[in-house]
């Protein structure tokens, strides 16, 4: 049991976020900071998918005018538009990686890939250049095959250690990992292959999920003892498995719905929510590497200058304190802002979590 009331932590690192775009980007964004965390790697899946480095730097300038002291590190979405050509041309302009989604698995992802092989000169050009392969690590269902949401990472795996066995040099990160098989898999490969863990994947179980549309995510929230490995494998502190939340917020009218879009928003309070859980299964001193830590040594990236400030480094303090996830975010509403307006629902809404962020 950990008694302490308080704790001081550098400012966190979320190594796969989704920010969106216009008035959600809006209202996302400038709540990174307030959720602990001080460096996003950004996905791409937006509309349309960023392939172009001419895009990704667009739209990074867009994340730093919404949030200036926050460090943006961006991805480019594999297709075959992007050659190696593109790759060399990326990593000259400070792209850092390349998110893989197969075709039609979830949100934004009907330009996903297909097979990985026809991306062999892309991975290879990546490997050279020292850009991250970023896979989001589930096969699409294929009923004939027996392939469903439920074993879709775990039939993925055989690709990541054929990927990894012929690229020994790339740096591959397995994305939001959900089981035992995952962990299992990732362990036994070089020290190249690094793995994601969302904080809604140390909670959530299947039954967490089903019909309860604001829990449902891809990958799926699996069993109990894969739940189980993920806690495990962080309450070891191993060095290749670090937080990367996975953030996707949606409109509450989608999530409420009889066909609900994939995502937990978990932005606001990421850090919070994942103290709150760490607690829970006593792993409270495996929170600064596994947050701040662990990812940035991984990615072998630095944070901006300017996240510290007189020559100290930013910190947040951590005080133990109940209070209610609020019940929905807003955006869209200002007077003076065009595009869509809803609420988005977060993770855990009005539950009392026992950490608050002291500002
Ligand atoms: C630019 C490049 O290709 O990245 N040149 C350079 O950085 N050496 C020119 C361009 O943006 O096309
Ligand atoms: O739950 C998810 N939501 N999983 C993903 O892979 C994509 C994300 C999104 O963009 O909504
Ligand atoms: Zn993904
Ligand atoms: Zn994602």
């Amino acid at each position: 049991v950990d008694n302490r009331n308080e704790l001081s932590l550098p400012y966190a690192s979320d190594f796969h976020v989704h920010l969106r775009q216009d008035t959600l980007m809006r209202m996302v964004v400038p709540r990174i900071l307030e959720g602990g965390v001080s460096l996003c790697y950004v996905m791409p899946n937006l509309k349309p998918p960023i392939k172009t480095t001419e895009q990704a730097l667009f739209y990074k300038a867009q994340l730093e005018k919404l949030a200036p002291s926050v460090t943006f590190l961006m991805s480019l979405y594999l297709s075959p538009d992007l050659t190696p050509k593109e790759i060399r041309h990326a990593k000259r302009h400070g792209i850092v990686g390349v998110k893989s989604y197969p075709r039609g698995v979830t949100t934004n992802s009907d330009s996903g890939i297909e097979s990985y092989t026809a991306y062999y000169p892309v991975f290879k050009a990546m490997e050279k250049e020292g850009m991250i392969l970023n896979l989001h690590g589930e096969l699409p269902s294929d009923h004939d095959k027996d392939i469903c949401v439920l074993n879709a990472e775990e039939k993925f795996l055989v690709h990541l250690k054929q990927i990894h066995a012929d690229f020994p040099n790339l740096k591959i990160v397995l994305e939001h990992a959900t089981t035992k098989a995952a962990v299992d898999m990732v362990k036994s490969l070089g020290d190249t292959v690094g793995c994601t863990i969302t904080v809604h994947h140390l909670q959530l179980v299947v039954d967490d999920w089903a019909g309860q549309s604001h829990n449902f995510c891809k990958p799926v929230a699996k069993y109990p003892h894969d739940r189980q490995a993920l806690r495990e494998v962080v309450a070891e502190g191993h060095s290749r498995f670090f937080l990367g939340t996975d953030s996707a917020p949606h409109p509450a009218h989608l999530k409420e719905c009889a066909h609900a879009c994939a995502g937990v928003f978990t932005t606001p309070l990421a850090i919070p929510y994942l103290v709150t859980i760490l607690e829970s299964f006593g792993a409270l001193d495996k929170l600064q590497g596994f947050a701040c830590e662990f990812g940035k040594r991984f990615y072998g990236v630095e944070e901006k200058k300017h996240t510290h400030e007189g020559g100290k480094e930013r910190k947040i303090k951590l005080v133990r304190e109940t209070w209610a996830v609020p019940d929905s975010f807003i955006y869209g509403h200002d007077e003076d802002e065009e595009g869509e307006s809803g609420v988005v629902v977060p993770f855990w809404a009005g539950k009392v979590l026992t950490w608050k962020i002291e500002r």
